[in-house]
């Protein structure tokens, strides 16, 4: 059943600012762009690469192992070798609190 969780207090990332942590075992990316908040699941499609630690240029994310690129608003891949779509969550804010749907 679908549920809202809490992965950040909304001034705990300022704009270009992210975080990670785990939900239910699952790697998760938060992101503050441009004063709007964006989750994904920080593993790559590619071959599973953790995302985060590669570089973060505006909305677009490049996987460090082989330099896949991903818009993080939509999880669109923006250049290959990954083919696969990432995963996102659909984020909102209640009070101070930066909420995604986890399933
Ligand atoms: S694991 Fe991300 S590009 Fe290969």
């Amino acid at each position: 059943m679908p549920r809202w969780i809490t992965v950040a207090k909304t001034d705990e990332l300022a704009p270009g600012q992210h975080k990670t942590l785990e939900v239910d075992g699952e790697p998760i990316a938060v992101f503050n762009i441009d004063g709007k908040f964006y989750a994904i699941q920080d593993v790559c499609t590619h071959d599973g690469g953790v995302l985060t630690g590669g570089t973060v240029e505006g909305s677009i994310i490049t996987c460090p192992r082989h330099g896949a690129q991903f818009d993080i608003t939509t999880g669109e891949v923006l250049r290959m070798p990954a083919f696969e779509p990432l995963p996102t969550y659909e984020v909102r804010v209640e009070g101070d609190e930066v909420q995604i749907l986890f399933e």
